[in-house]
């Protein structure tokens, strides 16, 4: 059995990272939550996966460059469905006030424009605030921002993303998986879902590293990883996930 992770919240039936869709992905009784966060220009974490909002609201620009308040006056949900429409996007806060009765919380930080790990910071401090750090699980593809976490507080559990073999980190990665988790204090890897196979996992797990493979839409690869032994899957369609891992149709 793999932990089902809501990617930015049941994201085909509501808009991605928003309330109704991390909502949506509690009614069905989702272990885990994924989300991705930014800093505003006035220093609040908001949740949302791109770094402006152009694709996901009616406004435009960088969230770097927008206070709190001018992103709340814009539309998160029109773009998904009219019966979406006003929806404010979401501080980090808000998001972690839903995520009492969950297993993991993998936050995203995404890298800041500027490469600033500024975030690490606020994640960390307001998941100790709602009594989550023991659960939350700090995912990102920039691993200075994971140090930072790790700088932030060495108790943070930290996981590496990654999907392009070419890139040197990968390699190294691929090299020595325990050395690379040991080096940089990683509790897990989220790697994409085609590098992973049985042995794969295996070897994660023989050096102490949980594995959460991303994104697991297909039937047969969540059946595949889950019996495989993968400790989650991040997924899109968590309906479909939660009845693969517990048989429970929603
Ligand atoms: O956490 C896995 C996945 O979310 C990484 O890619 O672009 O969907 O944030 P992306
Ligand atoms: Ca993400």
């Amino acid at each position: 059995m793999s932990l089902v992770i809501s990617h930015r919240g049941a994201n085909k039936e509501a808009p991605e990272n928003t309330l109704p869709a991390f909502r949506r992905s509690l009614a069905l009784a989702v272990d885990g939550f994924e989300n991705d966060v930014h800093l505003t220009k006035d220093g609040h974490l908001v949740v949302c996966h791109d770094d402006s909002v152009d694709r996901t609201s009616n406004g435009t620009g960088l969230i770097a460059d927008h206070t709190l308040a001018e992103l709340r006056t814009l539309d998160f949900g029109g773009w998904f469905a009219p019966a979406f429409a006003g929806t404010q996007i979401p501080t980090l806060e808000e998001f972690y006030e839903l995520c009492d009765g969950l297993k993991v919380i993998d936050v995203e930080i995404k890298r800041a424009p500027d490469g600033s790990t500024a975030a690490a910071d606020g994640v960390i401090r307001l998941a100790k605030d709602f009594g989550l750090f023991d659960r939350l699980l700090i995912s990102s593809f920039d691993m200075d921002m994971l140090q930072a976490c790790t700088a932030c507080d060495p108790l943070t559990r930290t996981a590496y993303l990654y999907h392009d073999i070419e890139e040197p980190l990968v390699e190294e990665l691929h090299d020595d998986l325990g050395a690379f988790a040991q080096k940089y204090h990683l509790a897990a890897y989220h790697p994409f879902v085609g590098f992973v196979s049985q042995s794969y996992i295996e070897e994660c797990h023989s050096h102490g590293v949980q594995i959460n493979p991303w994104t697991v839409n297909q039937p047969h690869a969540l059946e595949r990883l889950r019996d495989w032994g993968a400790d989650g899957v991040i997924t899109d369609l968590p309906a479909q996930a939660m009845e693969m891992m517990y048989g429970q149709p929603q």
